[in-house]
């Protein structure tokens, strides 16, 4: 194994009326003004608006309301949520949402006790915020990407037409209540869980030259989560599986996979790339462009390959792996094509070529890529 640290942040509580049974206990740690953070509304349809609200009332917080957070947020968002932080001088964080939420809330906390811009700070000049950011807690209503057990946060920068990964502190604590998912619609429940097997795919394909404990576990998430898509694909509410999925997908994001190893994250790249210039749904490109990227590389790592297909869906070779892994999306009825995407331009090879360019390509994965190789990959898919 790799040298590592492993340090663990974020408390969890997870289970049915998890936050009935412990948000109150928590609040009483932290200050007397809470941002309530979320997206477009469906918190306020399937009731849980009106038991957090319950609770904070109970608790004697001053709420201020942070809305109409964005499916890929925006760095002008953070802007908003972190001028509202900083003019109801806030305590504490409550981001109730999916990755979206929680991860434009993680940068409003850094970004709401700093004059500095925090993307010119992190992106451009790769530097760490100073000042410790506000306190965040995540209530997750979407589960897939991880978001509440990691410092990671996404952000799209219009204006630059940048997806990127930046960093801020890891939510505090996360409540994890499988009953807020059910009211999800069907195909982010399904493109939410494909996104954490891709997150434990892009781990495992880490370039590493012996085989880890890491890569043991990374395996159990796979079968675990295909698996459990399998069982929604029969019964879209199945409460075991959709609580087995809420875990996997914090278990592939929480850094257990990567402790002691490299990673890959190349088709994560490409997708974030592509989210930059389409705004389309984030576990969909996934499902769009991963066969096409294994494909590419498969002959770079066969027996990792093969290791894979085995275990995960009990198939021999390496090609047949990635030929499983394309027969499994279209099962589970995912996008396979650009063209079923959401996206607000039109996907033209032109297009293509300018995701491609701004592609981030990292080297730990089987194969370094150039740009070349990416717009090969992406124009397969069009
Ligand atoms: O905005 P509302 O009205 O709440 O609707 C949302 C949104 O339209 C809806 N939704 C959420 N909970 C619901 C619900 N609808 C009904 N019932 C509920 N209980 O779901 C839609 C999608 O939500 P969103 O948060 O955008 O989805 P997801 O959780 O997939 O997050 C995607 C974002 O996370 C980033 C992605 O790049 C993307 O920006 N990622 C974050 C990562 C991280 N921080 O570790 C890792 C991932 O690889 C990923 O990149
Ligand atoms: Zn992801």
């Amino acid at each position: 194994m790799e040298n590592f640290v492993y340090e663990y942040p974020t408390k969890v509580y997870f289970g049915k009326g998890a936050a009935k049974q412990h948000l109150a206990g928590i609040l009483a740690a932290y200050g007397p003004n809470v941002l309530l953070a979320y997206g477009g509304g469906s918190i306020k349809k399937n009731g849980v608006y009106e038991e957090l609200t319950g609770i904070l009332k109970a608790a004697g917080k001053t709420v201020t309301e942070f809305t109409g957070i964005m499916s890929n947020p925006t760095f002008a968002k953070v802007q908003e949520g972190a001028k509202l932080a900083r003019n109801n001088k806030i305590d504490l964080v409550l981001a109730v949402g999916g990755g979206s939420v929680i991860d434009c809330c993680k940068i409003v906390c850094a970004q709401a006790v700093t004059e500095e811009n925090l993307w010119d700070l992190e992106m451009v000049q790769h530097k760490a915020p100073a000042a410790a950011p506000i306190p965040l807690g995540a209530v997750v209503t979407a589960s897939g990407t991880g978001a509440e057990m990691n410092g990671g946060a996404v952000i799209t920068n219009e204006d630059a037409k940048i997806k990127g990964g930046m960093f801020a502190a890891a939510p505090r604590f996360a409540i994890l209540d499988p009953e807020y998912t059910m009211s999800l619609p069907r195909m982010q429940v399904l493109s939410g869980a494909f996104d954490t097997l891709s997150h434990a795919m892009e781990t495992y394909f880490g370039r590493s030259d012996r085989d880890n404990v890491s890569d043991e576990v990374a395996l159990a998430v796979m079968v675990s989560t295909v698996t459990n898509m399998r069982t929604l694909l029969k019964d879209i509410h199945d409460y075991t599986a959709r609580s087995n999925l809420m875990w996997t997908s914090a278990m592939a994001e929480n850094g257990i996979l990567k402790v002691g190893r490299v990673t890959d994250f190349e088709c994560h790249q490409m997708e974030h790339q592509l989210g930059a210039y389409t705004d389309c749904n984030h576990g969909q490109g996934l499902a769009v462009l991963h066969p096409a990227y294994y494909r590419h590389i498969v002959k770079d790592a066969p027996e990792k390959f093969a290791r894979l297909g085995q275990a995960v869906f009990g198939v021999d070779g390496a090609e047949a792996a990635v030929d499983a892994l394309a027969d499994f999306i279209q099962e589970c009825g995912l996008p396979t094509k650009l063209s079923q995407l959401r996206s607000k331009v039109e996907i033209t090879p032109e297009l293509l070529r300018q995701v491609a360019n701004s592609t981030n390509l990292l080297p730990n994965g089987p194969r370094q890529l150039t740009h070349d190789e990416v717009y090969e990959i992406l124009i397969e898919r069009l």
